[in-house]
């Protein structure tokens, strides 16, 4: 039987991504497939213990194992900072373009501008718990630049690039992403526990 798993999500481009990898051998199953609509609290000031939270979530409520993924982008002259807050960094609404007028207005004057996207993915399996964790370098230029992606991608260069993530295909982008790192430590741990992935 095929085995199955959901991954506590509804973006479907993340969905999509980790289809991608895991090809017809393994059955992602999203929320609104196993019927979840809830607002699942993400509460925790940490990725981790947000992506735990949210895995535990779906656990506790719906039996099913399940993993979670969490992301933010850490500026280091603000010490870290949207990180955990990435999402509603300039306020509930969850608006991309004013979360990077934020960050562009508070990165004024700074000269040094290194930065990180990283991803926690948390697995609850057979009653177990495992952590994945994935993470690009790069650094944030001055103006929005692309129209690919979504979130910051518009104002980050991965190390290495000349260009952003907004300005790079969707397949460029998965090649090297932090979320792309994680999946992969993910995917492989899945590939030895279920066997024949
Ligand atoms: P989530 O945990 O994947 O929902 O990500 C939280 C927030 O981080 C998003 O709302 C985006 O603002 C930002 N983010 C996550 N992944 C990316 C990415 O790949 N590019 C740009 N921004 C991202």
């Amino acid at each position: 039987m095929m085995k199955e798993i959901v991954f506590a999500t509804n973006n479907k481009h993340k969905l999509e991504e980790i289809r991608h990898i895991t090809g017809d051998h393994l059955l992602i199953r999203s929320l609104s497939e196993i019927g979840c609509y809830d607002d699942i609290p993400e509460t925790a000031d940490t990725l981790e213990g947000n992506a735990l939270l949210k895995a535990a979530y779906v656990r506790g409520k719906y039996h099913f194992d399940c993993f979670a993924d969490d992301t933010g982008l850490e500026v280091d002259v603000l010490n870290g900072r949207p990180g955990v807050f990435s999402a509603r960094y300039a306020g509930e609404g969850h608006d991309f373009i004013a979360n990077m007028k934020k960050l562009l207005d508070e990165l004024q004057g700074f000269e040094s501008r290194t930065a990180r996207f990283k991803t926690v993915i948390a697995l609850i399996i057979n009653g177990n718990q495992y952590l994945f964790d994935g993470h690009i370098n790069g650094h944030i230029i001055n103006e929005m630049r692309g129209e690919e992606g979504f979130g910051y991608d518009p104002i980050f260069v991965p190390d290495g690039y000349n260009i952003t993530f907004a300005e790079m295909s969707a397949e460029q982008k998965n090649l090297i992403s932090h979320r792309a790192i994680a999946t992969g430590k993910l995917v492989e741990f899945l590939r030895r526990e279920f066997d024949h992935l």
